[in-house]
């Protein structure tokens, strides 16, 4: 990111810049790709039935979240501000800004469970280290499912670990957020995310060998539209925004800092396919592993899929330890890369809004997080009885805020941009001005104007 000053990346009023093209890509795809495609798109097939998730997820992708994408750069990147101030720019008389305070609240929410499982991976990456990992535990068969199962329980549920790792990576997060946003997350992402995608082919190849194969295939890939269900549908919805990272303005406060020759929709393309892509890797490397281990079944909770499977997976390989080393490592960057975009909303909202200084707006979102994230985190293991409406606090959050907030905040958009907003916006952006020629830019203002808010409102009724 740079200040720019007349180059012809510029961007009104010398706003930083993403300073390149694929560092703009990068650092889209670093925010959209995390925890949600790797740790919770895995959990949310194997809640849902398998392919049928999978279908509704792929419509709710390219259906609405390439439409809402595309808005969300566009409102960003019209009103160069944070999302409070893009609605207050743009329509001074209406309330509208409200829609992007919901998405600062969306953002505290999620960071406050987000943030919990971040710290879980940053435990796996240490007791891969360490090599506690794989340690045996008495009366379990080394290196089988049972034993990684046993590890992760023990890991979740101390009072003390998993709080502590929270910490850690909350204070790692303030510390690159304090840096300033180019050299935190730009950088990071240009160099992990290809070797994250890598990593995961090499795993693809090794699933793909085991005797569960087939039937991990059939679960994952075979379209069986009976399971289709109302729970399906908004599971399917939240995990589509959730992991294009959209509806609470994180691609809003993105848009803004994108240069004016940005070509729109070739990035929302880029983003979306490659977070489909990454999602597509995981479902391939983690069922036919699941039916190798017999692991299969909504009994087995999805949450704990990722720390269970492919530590299973890594010891089948040679060097098991390596493997788990690298994967966490990566896993944590992925993870911090998506922590960082979820709180720059917050933090430019604070920073524009209220004028305190980027190290003290740093300060005022991260704070409030220790007692929050270590509630949510208390609720997983040590202290259930810690619930909202049934649900442990860090369920409850993690429904609340990724099937109702994130769609409720794209839903409202959606019809600001449609019916509201001033007239052209969404055409100039698309087109730059008139200076692109995109033949998309009629079919996504409809899609934008009738479908996506028809569609998400039909979901959530559905869903809720
Ligand atoms: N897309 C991120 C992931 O899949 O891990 C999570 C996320 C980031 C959600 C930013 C929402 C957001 F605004």
């Amino acid at each position: 990111m740079k200040k720019d000053n007349n180059n012809n990346n510029s961007s009104p009023k010398g706003r930083a810049t993403f300073g390149s093209r694929i560092g703009l890509i990068a650092a889209t795809v670093g925010s959209a790709v995390g925890l949600g495609t790797i740790w919770r798109f895995p959990a949310m097939v194997q809640r849902n039935g398998g392919s049928a998730f999978l279908l509704v997820y792929i419509l709710c992708v390219l259906l609405l979240g390439i439409p809402v994408m595309l808005g969300e750069f566009s409102l960003g990147r019209a009103g160069q501000s944070d999302p409070v101030g893009v609605f207050r720019k743009l329509s001074p008389k209406r309330p509208w800004w409200l829609v992007g305070l919901l998405g600062v609240v969306a953002a505290y929410v999620i960071l406050s469970f987000y943030m919990v499982v971040t710290g879980w991976t940053a435990e796996y990456l240490v007791q891969s280290v360490t090599g506690d990992l794989f340690r045996p535990v008495d009366g379990l068969e080394a290196g089988s499912s049972s034993m990684f199962l046993a590890k992760m329980n023990s890991y979740i549920s101390s009072p003390v670990s998993p709080v502590i790792y929270t910490f850690i990576m909350l204070c790692v997060s303030t510390g690159i957020l304090m840096l300033g946003v180019q050299k935190g997350i730009e950088r990071m992402s240009n160099i992990m995310m290809p070797m994250l995608f890598a990593l995961m082919l090499i795993f693809v190849f090794v699933t793909l060998q085991m005797p569960g194969r087939d039937a991990g295939l059939e679960f994952f890939l075979k379209p069986d539209f009976s399971k289709i269900t109302s729970r399906t549908c908004i599971d399917a919805l939240g995990q589509a925004f959730f992991s294009l990272s959209l509806g609470m303005g994180t691609l809003i406060t993105y848009g803004s800092y994108f240069p004016k020759n940005t070509p729109l929709g070739k990035t929302a393309i880029s983003v979306s396919s490659l977070t489909l892509l990454v999602a597509i890797l995981m479902g391939l490397i983690i069922f036919p592993a699941v039916m190798t281990f017999g692991l299969q079944g909504e009994s087995f909770d999805g949450a704990a899929l990722v720390f269970v499977t492919l530590p299973e997976i890594f010891s089948r390989m040679p060097a098991p330890g390596l493997w788990a080393i690298l994967f966490f490592l990566l896993l944590v960057v992925a993870a911090l890369t998506s922590c960082i975009s979820i709180a720059e909303v917050a933090i430019v909202f604070i920073h524009d809004r209220f004028g305190l200084k980027r190290r003290n707006a740093v300060l005022a979102v991260m704070i409030p997080m220790i007692p929050l994230t270590t509630i949510c985190s208390l609720s997983t293991g040590a202290l259930p009885e810690l619930k909202i409406l049934g649900q442990s606090v860090f369920n409850f959050l993690d429904t609340f805020a990724t099937n109702y907030l994130l769609p409720g905040g794209a839903l409202l958009m959606c019809l600001y941009l449609g019916w509201f907003a001033p007239k052209g916006l969404l055409r100039n952006q698309l087109t730059n001005n008139g200076t692109l020629r995109a033949w998309y830019t009629t079919p996504i203002r409809l899609l934008i104007k009738y479908l996506c808010p028809l569609l998400i409102a039909m979901l959530l009724l559905v869903g809720s």
